[in-house]
């Protein structure tokens, strides 16, 4: 059985990532390989003038990494403070490198209050959803993400596993989602065959 944890629990493990990790890749994921994978996937997705709004940043490693590889404007937001925090100050390092625009925010994925509808090109949701506790949480954050996107924008949801990507298609399929809408990513090739 998956055992649930509290969204105190969610928020408590994240905080004391970004204090342990600070500015490594490691704050989000210990495989600094599979996060450059990611990278190179969803960038290859991402075009120039794009708006991209990047949910669950956690310190922003890869948010900024985007932004050197791609003209683009994209926000971050993370629900942890901490997280946020070692993404400025990451930002301030890198700003010579970057071909885009980047900025970063507090803000939870459920309740995207400052962002307009229909405002985003890209909607960026790697390895967050998962974060989210139970299933209502995840299906307002599914929403909020939907709510903030262009009409004939892309939602961006890595998995590094083939059977997560078979998961998010049959998901879209079963919600009526429009397939040209999202992009299920598999990030890490070769992890999984298809069923
Ligand atoms: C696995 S890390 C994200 C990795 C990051 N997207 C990347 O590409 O490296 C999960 C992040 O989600 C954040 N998070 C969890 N619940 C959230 C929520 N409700 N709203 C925004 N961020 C949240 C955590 O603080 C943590 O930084």
């Amino acid at each position: 059985m998956t055992e649930k944890f509290s969204l105190e629990q969610i928020r408590e493990y994240w905080t004391r990532q970004a204090l342990q990790h600070r500015q490594s890749p490691a704050a989000s994921w210990s495989d600094r390989m599979a996060v450059e994978l990611e990278i190179r996937e969803i960038s290859k997705r991402l075009a120039d003038g794009d708006r991209v709004l990047d949910v669950g940043c956690a310190n922003g490693y890869s948010t900024i990494q985007f932004a050197t590889k791609k003209r683009i404007r994209i926000r971050g937001l993370d629900f942890v403070p901490e997280m946020i925090e070692q993404a400025r100050l990451q930002l301030s390092e890198m700003s010579d490198k970057l071909l885009g625009t980047v900025e970063f925010d507090v803000g939870d994925v459920t309740a995207l209050d400052r962002e307009q509808n229909r405002t985003y090109d890209k909607v960026v949701a790697t390895r967050v959803i998962i974060n989210l506790g139970e299933w209502s949480r995840q299906l307002k954050g599914l929403r909020e993400c939907a709510r903030v996107l262009k009409s004939d924008g892309i939602f961006l949801l890595p998995e590094s596993h083939l059977a997560g990507v078979a998961s998010i298609e049959q998901f879209s399929i079963g919600m009526g989602v429009a397939r040209h809408s999202y992009a299920a990513i598999q990030s890490v090739p070769g992890s999984g065959t298809r069923n």
